[in-house]
């Protein structure tokens, strides 16, 4: 990272403010002042202003058992958004990776780091997201096959990536997929000529929603946590020999 954009995020000002600071010499790297602030600087150095270390601030990482009826948005002018169920300054450090539908529960990710959300946001990465599915019709048998062969939805230009479904009843599914489509899973099902009834995000990567979250609850997750999204699920892995 450059030094000025360090400065600014570590001291909380401005990028031309930070530059300032450097120019008028108050920027020390690894114990000698330092005057660009375009200098690269390693992970290890330490950064001191006015002769005190400073450090980035940790970026937040949160999980939501998101209720059925709230909004994954930031604002909305009329309705609640998850956000609400923050204290405001945790809310204001936020943003959400990865929004479900008003009418969908489930795992949600909150983060202040843009570079992780990217990862498991980006359709480069494939991020595996498993859903429990209630259908209003029972899943007829070839329904498996043609979510594993992808499919065309109505006004899109290429077919889904395959979806790998195990049936729990007639009419309940798991379902997983690796794309964040708009409305993506209950268009499957309309596509197949059935309608979703209730949808809950389960699992992400390989994190699963803590079932001791009820409805509407949140917990920071842990360093261990925040690595396991970014992972396959145990299930998705290769088996060993
Ligand atoms: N697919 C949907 O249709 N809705 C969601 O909220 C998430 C995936």
């Amino acid at each position: 990272m450059r030094l000025d954009r360090f400065v600014s995020r570590a001291a909380g000002v401005s990028r031309s403010q930070a530059r300032a600071l450097i120019r008028c010499g108050r920027v020390a790297v690894a114990g000698s002042i330092v005057s660009d602030a375009g200098r690269a600087l390693a992970a290890a150095e330490v950064v001191e202003l006015d002769g005190r270390p400073i450090a980035l601030p940790q970026a937040t990482y949160l999980m939501m058992n998101k209720p059925v009826g709230l909004l994954s948005a930031r604002h909305d002018d009329y309705q609640a958004t998850v956000l609400s169920l923050l204290p405001a300054s945790l809310a204001s450090r936020v943003h959400i990776v990865g929004r479900l539908d008003k009418q969908t529960s489930g795992l949600l990710l909150l983060s202040g780091d843009g570079r992780w959300s990217h990862r498991i946001s980006s359709p480069r990465h494939n991020c595996p997201k498993r859903y429990q599915v209630e259908l209003a019709e029972d899943l007829t048998a070839d329904a498996e096959d043609r979510l594993a062969a992808g499919i065309l939805l109505r006004g899109e230009p290429a077919a889904t990536r395959p979806a790998r479904i195990q049936r729990l009843a007639p009419n309940r599914v798991q379902i997983t997929v690796t794309e964040g489509r708009y409305h993506l899973v209950r268009r499957l099902f309309a596509a197949l000529g059935n309608r979703v009834v209730f949808l809950h995000r389960e699992a992400v990567g390989g994190l699963s929603l803590d079932p001791n979250l009820g409805s509407g609850q949140w917990r920071v997750l842990s360093d261990q946590e925040r690595v396991a999204v970014l992972e396959p699920p145990a299930s998705a892995s290769p088996k060993k020999a």
